[in-house]
């Protein structure tokens, strides 16, 4: 079993086919975040509780969590718009291989299982594979609180081992303020023994999303957003109901694909101010933003060159450097868009030079050449956000597409397709064996500026 809605390898045969160039207009609804549901859903587990989520995203990612907790005796029911968690029946089990393989956020389940039951085994974390993604920030805080951890056969082991099997408040500083260990030691620490600061913790508003549900089930969390996070830990957690905030990252992929297709479309709801970096570069390279409470509307009719880089929040979101390369592909003037938190985040560029666009890639670095026009082709996402890049791509291009990757795109993306063609643009979803020869992928093309930079 992979998840319910769908068996991964029929994705994999999956494409869309887009016929470019075409003009966007209308609203697009956005989804609950992708990255606040998997570590909400994970955070469930701390209660002795019932809890209530609502807008939690329709997404693979998000199935195989549900499955994760199923595994580990939850019981979960769809009520309308709500997802109920009930975890009274947790009990630690080790999760088979086929649950955790490619879900790093699998391995969030390793705060609330150490701290509330004693102990846990997981496997090593999956992901996109984008870089080495490392766990030993996660590692290194478990242990300050008192774990005893050991690696080995790619199962981390973690258990409490004092009289009162309860983790210990200490100080922690993260020597980089990693998303994935902020949040597993938040978690952890809501049920420890006296007051735990971290610093140097992230500052994302995912993070800020799972503090405010801890505080809602009775944790004494302060600083929710700073980089100074103090936890008060407590002895039991509560149910209660919470509401997944939107997703900035699918916000911010729609606002980006339609200034590439010149387009006027608006996006709600959000919070504006999880957008704020990716806004600033919007306006400055042209495109017209207007804010109205929790909606955001672009109108594009040039497109300027303009540098990025990535960084923590509140710094331009790492998440979105692929569809804004894709946008910066088009634009008039030379751009240089820096990936500074992944180290192999650069595989959309391979496409997007296959349609004709000008990008070498120097340490990590894109050095982009604006074209006029890029032109349709078939091709393959590599990761989530690449597959989001060349599909935009393939919206702004002359003639048609066919991208595949779509399970990589699935991921993170609730009915990315239909939400596209509501507002004009000509996508449909069709199946891979069927693509005559001629048109099949142009992958082994070889292009000697991007060799280097294809997702591992
Ligand atoms: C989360 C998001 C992902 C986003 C990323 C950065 C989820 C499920 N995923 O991933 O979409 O792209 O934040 O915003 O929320 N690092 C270390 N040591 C560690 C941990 C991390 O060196 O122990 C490094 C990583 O290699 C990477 C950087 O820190 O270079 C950021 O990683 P991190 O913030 O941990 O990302 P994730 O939590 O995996």
């Amino acid at each position: 079993m992979v998840c319910d809605r769908e068996n991964k390898s029929d994705l994999k045969f999956q494409n869309f086919k887009i016929n470019g160039n075409r003009s966007l207009k209308g609203q697009i609804k956005i989804s609950g975040a992708k990255n606040s549901s998997l570590v909400l859903l994970a955070a469930s587990l701390l209660s002795d509780e019932t809890i209530t989520l609502t807008n939690v995203p329709n997404l693979t990612d998000i199935d195989k969590m549900k499955n994760i907790l199923k595994s580990l005796g939850v019981l979960l029911k769809s009520e309308g718009e709500d997802l109920v968690i009930s975890p009274q029946n947790l009990h630690l089990c080790e999760l088979p291989y086929e649950l955790v393989n490619g879900l790093r956020a699998s391995f969030f389940c390793i705060g609330p299982l150490l701290t509330k039951l004693g102990e846990a085994t997981l496997a090593l974390p999956g992901g996109c594979k984008i870089g080495e993604r490392p766990i030993e920030e996660h590692i290194k805080g478990l242990k300050a609180l008192g774990a005893e951890i050991i690696i080995e056969d790619s199962l981390v082991k973690a258990r409490i081992n004092n009289n009162e099997q309860r983790l210990k408040g200490t100080n922690i500083k993260l020597n980089c303020p990693s998303v994935g260990a902020t949040e597993t030691l938040i978690m952890a620490s809501t049920l420890a023994k006296g007051r735990t600061i971290i610093e140097n913790a992230a500052r994302e508003p995912e993070v800020q999303d799972l503090c405010f549900m801890l505080n809602k089930m009775g944790a004494n969390i302060y600083g929710a957003g700073q980089s100074k996070i103090i936890i008060e830990g407590v002895t039991k957690l509560k149910g209660c109901s919470h509401k997944v905030i939107p997703d900035r990252i699918e916000a911010g992929t729609f606002l980006i694909a339609a200034a590439s297709t010149f387009s006027s479309i608006t996006v709600s709801p959000v919070i504006p101010n999880h957008l704020d970096s990716v806004i600033e570069k919007l306006r400055e390279s042209g495109s017209k933003i207007t804010i109205n409470g929790n909606s955001i509307s672009i109108k594009t009719n040039s497109i300027k060159a303009v540098n990025i880089q990535t960084a923590p929040f509140p710094g331009f979101p790492t998440d979105l450097q692929a569809p804004f390369t894709a946008l910066m592909s088009i634009a008039n003037g030379q751009s240089k868009i820096s990936e500074t938190i992944f180290e192999n985040r650069m595989s959309h560029i391979k496409s997007l030079n296959q349609m004709g666009a000008s990008i070498v890639v120097e340490d990590n670095t894109a050095l982009i050449n604006g074209v006029e026009f890029l032109n349709g082709q078939s091709l393959k996402g590599q990761d989530l956000r690449s597959s989001a890049a060349i599909t935009i791509a393939a919206l702004a291009a002359k003639g048609i597409s066919r991208i595949e990757g779509l399970e990589h795109l699935d991921r993170g993306y609730e009915n990315f397709e239909n939400k596209l063609s509501n507002i004009g643009a000509e996508i449909s979803r069709e199946n891979a064996k069927n693509i005559n020869h001629e048109s099949k992928l142009s992958l082994d093309k070889s292009n000697k500026q991007t060799k280097n930079y294809q997702a591992a």
